[in-house]
């Protein structure tokens, strides 16, 4: 059996919702410093953000939800920042976690967790395992995540469990993963302006789509992300095959 992180090359259509959808947040600081404000209030506004985008991927039948809330380059951003950010990501997630529990969604950082400060960390183990029951939406936060640092993370696991080459494919580095049974985003969705990937999910965003929203992260709504499944129903996903090839096995 194939795990869940290789292509199923014989699911060529996007009609139906895609099981995972993995968001960039990006644009808290523009937002802010356009309305003459300090970047951190950037940030805190970009909470509601969270919690509208939560509602709209259990609303639309999402079942995974990964969000990018802090990369392991963001820890080159000022240290008043950075503080400030780790100490939101606590506050938010002890006035969140009770809500979240309620609405069935489970929630789990991956990344490269040891750096955060302890009060983080323990604020994400009691988040954890208050929404550990749920069973309609699993929210991973990626915290101190880069794509690069989980391959290399992989490539160590390999290693130290002795994985021989020859029995090396992508369904074991698959399962090396940070997030193992989670499967790849069908559809990722980038806010902020930017056109890029930002080390995100590396491994995971092989036959992704792409849905660039045009509003900073702050102000996006359900309607946004709505807006997004809608344009990722028009795509025609066709991993590699050819059009025609396609149209037969729809047909
Ligand atoms: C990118 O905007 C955003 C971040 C680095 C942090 C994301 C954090 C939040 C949305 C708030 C809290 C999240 C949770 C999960 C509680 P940026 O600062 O790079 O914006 P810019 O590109 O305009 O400078």
């Amino acid at each position: 059996m194939s795990s869940p992180q290789s292509i199923d090359s014989s699911e060529t259509s996007s009609q139906r919702t895609p099981a995972h959808v993995a968001i960039i947040m990006d644009g808290n600081g523009r937002w802010a410093e356009e309305r003459g404000m300090d970047r951190m209030s950037g940030h805190a506004y970009g909470v509601e953000a969270v919690r509208a985008t939560v509602r709209a991927a259990m609303q639309c039948g999402v079942r995974h939800l990964t969000m990018y809330a802090f990369s392991t380059e963001n820890w080159n951003r000022p240290s008043a920042e950075v503080d400030a950010l780790m100490d939101l990501l606590v506050r938010s997630l002890a006035a969140e976690a009770d809500e979240l529990a309620g609405q069935g969604v489970r929630l789990r950082a991956m990344g490269s967790l040891d750096r955060l400060p302890e009060g983080c960390r323990e604020a994400l183990a009691g988040a954890e395992t208050k929404t550990s029951a749920g069973d309609k939406l699993d929210l991973t936060l990626a915290l101190s995540y880069s794509g690069r640092w989980e391959i290399v993370e992989a490539f160590r696991k390999a290693l130290v469990s002795g994985v021989a080459p020859g029995d090396v494919d992508e369904d074991t580095i698959g399962q090396l993963l940070a997030m193992p049974n989670l499967p790849d985003p069908e559809l990722l969705i980038r806010t902020g302006g930017e056109q890029r990937i930002s080390n995100f999910l590396l491994w995971q965003i092989a036959y992704t789509e792409f849905h660039f929203a045009p509003v900073f992260w702050p102000d996006f709504r359900e309607s946004h992300f709505e807006q997004a499944i809608e344009q990722f129903h028009s795509r025609q996903r066709r991993f590699g095959k050819t059009g025609q090839q396609i149209q037969r096995t729809s047909s």
